[in-house]
This record gives structure tokens, sequence and C-alpha cells, in this order.
């Protein structure tokens, strides 16, 4: 069974090749220099200041209904990022054999060179979380198909490109998840054999499940990815997703709250210093329901302290919600994207 899986896999990444020698994706001058490799930590400090964009776009359905357009790019960067963090639900764009919509990937294709061509770092994350920690026999499947496509297709992108394995591991998957990410990475690995792969621990890329997280020694073109969300009860106040966290109201910025946050990142760090892995923090915000002034001081404290311990960071979201651009004004959500990007 895994034998004819790994078959179908390679047939799947042989076509991939083919199409991409046959026409595939060409980009602007790679960000930050030659096509070399850079150490995860190099990439780090490339990455600094990020933001999630494109998770929920219509887009991906149908690009004439886009809402994020080649030009947000330009907007992001001139805003003071340096990266982006494309989330792909990409299964539902996959035929029975699980092979990739071609119309996916042009809008993809697209949206990544013009990510480059304004000197943004793009990570390509994976974001069928929710599948994933459902059925993990159906996921490593699809993830596998993905990653052996994916990989395929950019092999040839600048490093400024990086592959996130898995958004947020979950429930069913948190016991498998050693195992699975083995398998995806050696997957991306034939094909990209020093791109920088960001990979992050279970329970939602949770900090106290970093011990958990078991990665090859070998490989150091591994960035660690956690989220952070904490605490729960401030930043998903109103969440209609969290059907428990009905509460409004809650506040944010005491002295004991910026010593948990403290504290909490000292922690990771201390983890990342041990086992000599760079930290990208992929997913931090306050939902929109909380409190302006305490989401302002929760969400700049957060990105502050992340830069203090030496993390590349990446806000949740660009547009959607959590949102810090405004696609209605054509501008800045400027509470929290001043407290993202100081002055
Ligand atoms: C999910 C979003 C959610 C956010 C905060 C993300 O990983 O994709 O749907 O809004 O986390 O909970």
């Amino acid at each position: 069974m895994l034998k004819s899986i790994l078959f179908a896999l390679s047939a799947v990444a042989l076509g991939a090749c083919t199409s991409m020698q046959a026409g595939g994706p060409s980009y602007p001058p790679p960000l930050g220099g030659p096509n070399i490799p850079l150490s995860a930590e190099d990439q780090v400090r490339q990455m600094g200041r990020g933001v999630n964009v494109l998770g929920y776009d219509p887009i991906w359905q149908d690009p004439a209904r886009a809402r994020f357009h080649e030009r947000h790019m330009g907007i992001i960067h001139d805003g003071g990022f340096q990266t982006i963090r494309i989330n792909l639900q990409a299964f539902r764009h996959m035929d029975a054999n699980n092979n990739l919509d071609p119309q996916w990937f042009a809008t993809l294709d697209r949206m990544v060179n013009a990510a480059l061509a304004a000197h943004l770092n793009v990570i390509l994350d994976e974001h069928d979380y929710g599948v994933c920690g459902e059925d993990v026999a159906a996921c490593r499947v699809k993830l596998g198909a993905f990653w052996m496509q994916v990989a395929a297709h950019y092999q040839n992108a600048p490093p400024a490109v990086m592959f996130e394995l898995l958004n947020e591991p979950n429930h069913a998957m948190d016991t498998e998840w050693n195992s699975v990410l083995i398998n995806m990475l050696a997957t991306v690995r034939i094909t990209n054999p020093t791109r920088n792969v960001i990979i992050g621990p279970v329970f939602w890329n949770n900090i106290n499940n970093l011990d958990q997280l078991q990665l090859p020694d070998g490989d150091r073109h591994i960035i660690v990815t956690v989220h952070y969300y904490l605490p729960m009860e401030f930043t998903h106040q109103g969440a209609p997703w969290v059907p428990e966290m009905t509460q409004l109201g809650v506040t944010w910025g005491s002295d004991a709250d910026r010593a948990f946050l403290k504290n909490n990142f000292d922690r990771v760090k201390a983890w990342s210093d041990a086992h000599h892995r760079p930290i990208f923090l992929g997913e931090f915000g306050a939902y929109d329901k909380g409190p302006l002034d305490s989401r302002v001081a929760y969400t700049s404290a957060v990105a502050r302290e992340a830069e203090a311990h030496g993390f590349a960071w990446a806000y949740w979201q660009f547009d959607s919600d959590f949102v810090v651009w405004n696609m209605d004004t054509d501008s800045w959500n400027a509470p929290i994207h001043d407290a993202l990007i100081p002055h």
C-alpha cells in the first residue's frame, strides 16, 4: 500500500517536473542577491515583519472575484513588512487523483511573482488543518501529493520562497505529526535540498508543545513556527468559530498580562537556543470584537516582544477578519497598522 502511494506520488512529481520544464514559472531577480541557499537563521533575520494573506479570498474559486490584487504586495512592502505568509487551502483544488488544478497554480504563480517583485519573502503555508486534524490517513495522501507537486513546481524559486508543511496540526494529527512531518519533509527534499522549511508543534502550533516536536538533527534548513493567541479569553472574545468565547469587554495590558507574555516568549527562546532552531511567530492577533485600545496594546506588545526575542513574525491577518488593511476604504486599518509598524 505504502509502496503504491509512493509510486503514485513519484509519478505526480515527474509530471509536475515535466510541466515545469515545459514552461513553468519564471521569477524576477532573487531577493537579497544571488540564488544561493540561506541559512535558517539568516532567513529569519531577512523575514522580519510579516502578514498573513489570501487565505479566505474568493480569488481561489474565481480570479475575477479577487479582493486581493498584485498591487497589494507593493502596499504591504511600503507599509513596512518584509514577508507574506500565503494561506493555501489547496485540497479543494485537487482532482480525484490529487492533482492540483492548473488554474490554482496560475493564480499562485501570479501572487508569488508579484510578492518577489515587491521584495517580499513568501511563505507557502498549507492550511488544510481542519481536514488533517480529522482524518490523518486522508491527510497523509493529500498533503504528500500537495508537497510533491508544489515543491517540484517551485524548485527554482529564489530562497525568499519558503514552504510551511502544515498550519496548526491538531486533534487526530497530534499523535501522528512527528511521523507525518518526516514524510512531508522527505518529499520536499527530493527537489528542494536546501530551501528553508517551516514546521511547528502540535496543538495548533502551541508554544507549550515545542518539546514534543521531533525534527531530523541533520537538516538545518528548518525554521520552527509557533502561534500565539494567549490568553484566548481576550484574543478570541466573540469569535463565532470558538463558541465558548461568548464573553465581551475583556481587556489586556496589565503588568501581569505583559509579564505572562514575556515569560512565554522567554520559554520559546530557551527552547530555540537549546535546539539551535530559529523561530517564526507565524500568527498572532486579537479578534475585531475586543476593545480596540486593548487590541492595539496587545498587538504592539506581542510584535515588540517577538522582535526582542529574535523571532520573525507574521500578523493574522491582512483582510477578512482581525484586519490590518481595510479593503472598503483602500487604506491601512491605522490603529492596528501603527501597533505593528511603529513610526
Ligand atoms: C485560522 C483562522 C482563524 C485564526 C485565528 C487561523 O489559523 O485559519 O480561521 O481565524 O487562526 O483563530
